[in-house]
């Protein structure tokens, strides 16, 4: 069969997921966006007459070192598969952004990878790909990976708030006021050092965590406050939820058992003088993921006024002065 290609963005999530069961199932529902220019590029070879991966090239490299962690997930997508059975898979990836810039790859690379997989399903059955085979194929390899397969704004994880929500797959958030249509994202580059704790370790402290049940709780109410705040465009809001939000998902970390801390002083910094600028009434507010790295959120019609604060005050905190400018995104497509 011919050599199968899909580009698929990373996204950042607005209410995080923080905690797990069973086979990647979310112990609270989350919102992201997906972003608009990092993403990951990947190609598949099905090999007729193979088993499993066969090989795995990053940025033209040979990676052996990647394949039980892919083979892993093609066990886990292989019920779902039936025909991949008859076929080994050579795999080639390459991301857009620096793999050294503690940005995660999890989400664009096994979402690019799962909708490889839904592509040559369809090819194989005859038909259309089916977006929500492939959000759940990537949930299998990586929880927020599932989020990445639509544009704009997803929801994954039951929730009577957001009809057709499971906690299998994603679904779009179409609802969205234009102000929230091109909301950037600028990602402050704080620190691209290795994560101190994997996501899969981080999930695992919940279980037990003093607090776990109080934060699900928190962050199903969050889901229904952003998606008021979506449909109603009001910046100011949403700056307030998605700043607790970050808050909270670091919070945890610091107080689970064992603990730990992924803030680096420049982190802290930049989240300070933000706070600041909003009490001053400017728009722009941060959210984090599971780093050191400060998400600046803003609206487009601010972009001006961000980029001479970012340029100001923030590039001293960033490692060689390296940030990415990213925003809403259209969501993965097919490379021809
Ligand atoms: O998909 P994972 O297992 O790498 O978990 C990602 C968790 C956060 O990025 C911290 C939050 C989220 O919802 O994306």
């Amino acid at each position: 069969m011919k050599r199968i290609s899909w580009k698929s963005p990373s996204n950042i999530a607005l209410v995080k997921y923080w905690g797990k069961h069973g086979v990647q199932l979310p112990s609270n529902p989350s919102i992201s966006f997906s972003l608009d220019h990092c993403y990951t590029e990947t190609s598949i070879r099905l090999e007729e007459g193979g088993t499993g991966i066969q090989s795995f090239h990053f940025e033209g490299e040979a990676k052996p070192s990647f394949i039980p962690k892919l083979q892993t997930f093609l066990d886990r997508v292989s019920p779902m598969l039936p025909w991949l059975s008859g076929f080994g898979i050579a795999i080639q990836s390459k991301n857009t952004f620096p793999h050294s810039s503690g940005i995660a790859s999890s989400a664009s690379g096994m979402s690019a990878l799962a909708l490889c997989l839904a592509d040559a399903h369809a090819a194989m059955n005859g038909g259309e790909i089916d977006m929500q085979l492939a959000s759940e194929l990537a949930r299998l390899g990586s929880g927020s990976a599932c989020r990445s397969v639509y544009g704009g704004y997803t929801a994954w994880g039951e929730t009577p708030h957001i009809p057709g929500s499971s906690d299998r797959y994603a679904v779009p958030v179409l609802d969205v006021h234009p102000e929230f249509r091109d909301l950037q994202d600028t990602i402050l580059l704080i620190d691209s050092g290795e994560k101190q704790v994997s996501s899969t370790v981080g999930h695992g402290l919940m279980d037990g965590h003093p607090y776990a049940s109080a934060r699900f709780e928190q962050a199903k109410d969050h889901i229904k406050r952003l998606k008021g705040i979506l449909e109603t465009g009001d910046f100011m809001d949403l700056a307030d939820l998605i700043e607790r939000e970050a808050l909270t998902l670091h919070a945890m970390m610091m107080s689970s058992n064992p603990h730990f801390m992924l803030f680096k002083a420049g982190s802290v910094a930049v989240i300070r003088s933000v706070m600041e600028w909003r009490a001053k009434g400017e728009p722009i507010s941060f959210t984090l993921d599971a780093g050191a790295n400060v998400h600046l959120i803003y609206p487009a019609t601010y972009a001006q006024k961000a980029m001479d604060i970012i340029q100001a005050e923030f590039l001293g905190f960033c490692q060689d002065g390296a940030y990415i400018c990213d925003s809403v995104g259209k969501g993965p497509a097919k490379i021809s």
